[in-house]
């Protein structure tokens, strides 16, 4: 028995598990070098800040939206006492443009948030989980890549498609 394991172990050692790396494309940038549309739905997002229901994070998020027929919405998260209630900005924004144009692929999906002090956050708010599982599904179900666009004081993070963000992303069963 401990030959065995003598012998798996040697081997394992000469022979060692091979590694995958997974990278990230993500540009860093100014709200000047996006795009005319892409600017629109950071400021969007931004605006979309002040109307959040945040009563108890006091963390304020908005997001735009832009389809590929020119229609744009926003959202903002939305909380409630009993708190798996509540809904996060991305979400309100995608199921608003899904529940009216449920055949219109998503072109641009911006996010920004105010933190506890009520001031635009420094660093690019970044998307929970299972925002990010929505972005997928949205991707998917429309077989078109949404260019995402975090916004921070300091700069923007601009993503071509939420692999980026979510690699290994369950999309069937
Ligand atoms: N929130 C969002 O709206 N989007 C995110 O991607 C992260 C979190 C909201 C949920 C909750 O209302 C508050 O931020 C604090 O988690």
């Amino acid at each position: 028995m401990h030959v065995f394991l003598y012998l798996w172990l040697v081997e394992a050692m000469l022979k060692p598990m091979k590694e995958q790396i997974i990278e990230s494309k993500i540009t860093v940038c100014q709200p000047e070098e996006l795009l005319a549309d892409e600017q629109r739905m950071v400021q969007m997002a931004v605006q979309a800040t002040r109307r959040s229901y945040s009563p108890y994070s006091h963390f304020s998020v908005g997001a735009g939206v832009l389809l590929n027929n020119g229609e744009e919405f926003i959202g903002c998260n939305q909380e409630n006492a009993a708190f798996p209630a509540g809904l996060c900005a991305e979400r309100t924004a995608l199921f608003a443009a899904g529940a009216m144009f449920p055949d219109v692929p998503v072109k641009i999906l911006a996010i920004a948030a105010r933190g506890t002090d009520g001031e635009l956050t420094e660093e690019p708010v970044s998307p929970c989980g299972t925002c990010r599982q929505v972005i997928v599904e949205t991707e998917t179900r429309h077989g078109q890549q949404v260019v995402i666009l975090l916004y921070g004081r300091r700069c923007i993070y601009r993503v071509e498609g939420i692999r980026q963000l979510m690699p290994l992303s369950f999309t069937e069963f």
